[in-house]
């Protein structure tokens, strides 16, 4: 059976995550996988999870079997912190899945369900996932205009131009904050003339809204999925509470699909859990009950919003970090698209050869496209990352 297969080189997030483990230099710095750290280098448990979590172990009765479409306290509480109202209840099909990939994954094959050979544009670049991910499941995957490498800034005009080329009817995928790589976002004012071209192409949004809190506010960093709700007769939301929550591994993202009534939200519902039970057959539940008891808890949503603040700072402190310090280690320069990005993420803007002399060189882990991870900087690296670019430039 087996012989036919051939070997395949991981992925180039996840390789890092081994590379970096076995090179034995103590002035190693990871830059890589998208995850946050604090000063010290670790990605901590939140306070309010554990919280959470105790709580959950003292009360939780049974670890029974949920459904398909995970805990209906977990789905309302996601719908709510992503539309706030701006959509009518019965129009939202609503789901819990094993994280944000897993959303991507549950949206494409409801999507090909309704229409076969469907085709998703994407921004030129996206999450490198998105299109092994999407296109692998069986979308048709294009790409719109998005970011100017040389001025590392927002290409609005080109996009706009790419998006109203696109056949009527189409999906289109949207960053909603936080853009993975560039760190570029659209601002209100330019995120308003792209949803006019989307309502004007009729093109279907499928926005991914994995950092939300890790740009401006939990509120600001929906605003284009709020703001598309209100316009369009359809859209498709994919969260993520690997970043906002911490829970990474414990694999919780909601899906949240705008239908045109609420018979219509029933159908494909109905299709969505069928779905569901044909590949994982339900979601896991801890992280999801997790975050449903923060959410729908005053004062530990109250936590929550602090610990949250608290990261959403930190990478603004790193980010003009190690703007700072590149000004004084390779002064000609100009990084300032480092302090004008949102998030995790900002391209460095090297080769790809100089990526690599920096992995070998100097232990400076980043993805091949030199996108860093800002949550890696720390004040105990930063100058051992300023000098390192500075010797490969
Ligand atoms: C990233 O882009 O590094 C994160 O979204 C983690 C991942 O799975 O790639």
């Amino acid at each position: 059976m087996f012989e036919s297969l051939e070997r395949l080189a991981p992925d180039a997030i996840i390789r890092l995550i081994g590379e970096y483990q076995q090179d034995p230099r103590d002035t190693k710095v990871d830059l890589g996988i998208g995850v946050y750290r604090n000063d010290q280098g670790e990605t901590p448990v939140l306070d309010v999870v554990k919280q959470a979590e105790r709580r959950l172990v003292e009360s939780q009765s049974t670890k029974s079997y949920i459904g398909s479409a995970g805990p209906a306290d977990f789905n309302e509480a996601m719908r709510d912190l992503t539309f706030a109202g701006s959509v009518a209840k019965e129009r939202v099909v609503m789901l819990q899945t094993p994280g944000g990939s897993g959303s991507l994954s549950v949206a494409a094959g409801v999507v090909l369900r309704a229409r076969s050979g469907a085709t998703l544009w994407a921004s030129s670049p996206t999450w490198a996932n998105h299109v092994p991910l999407l296109g692998g499941a069986g979308l048709s995957m294009k790409t719109f205009e998005y970011y100017d490498g040389d001025s590392h800034s927002l290409r609005l005009e080109a996009m706009l131009d790419s998006l109203s080329k696109i056949p009527r009817g189409d999906l289109v995928l949207l960053h909603a904050c936080c853009h993975n790589p560039t760190g570029i976002d659209p601002s209100e004012e330019e995120w308003r003339a792209i949803a006019e071209v989307v309502v004007e192409r009729e093109l279907l949004p499928l926005v991914d809204i994995a950092y939300q809190g890790f740009g401006t506010d939990l509120d600001t960093d929906a605003f284009i999925v709020r703001h598309l709700a209100e316009r369009v007769p359809e859209m498709i939301v994919c969260n993520s509470c690997s970043k906002n929550f911490g829970l990474y591994r414990d694999r919780v993202g909601a899906l949240l699909i705008v239908t045109q009534d609420g018979a219509t939200r029933e159908v494909v519902q109905s299709q969505a859990n069928n779905y569901v039970r044909t590949i994982y057959s339900m979601p896991p539940d801890h992280g999801a009950a997790v975050v449903a008891m923060i959410l729908n808890d005053n004062a530990m949503r109250a936590d929550w919003h602090i610990e949250l603040g608290q990261m959403r700072d930190r990478l603004r402190d790193m980010r003009a970090l190690l703007h700072d310090a590149l000004g004084v280690t390779v002064p000609e320069r100009d990084f300032s698209h480092i302090v004008r990005a949102w998030g995790m993420f900002s391209f460095l803007g090297v080769s790809e050869e100089q990526v690599e002399r920096l992995k070998r060189d100097h232990g400076v882990y980043m993805v091949s496209s030199s996108r860093i991870n800002i949550a890696g900087i720390t004040a105990g690296n930063v100058n051992h990352i300023a000098e390192s670019v500075a010797a490969v430039l």
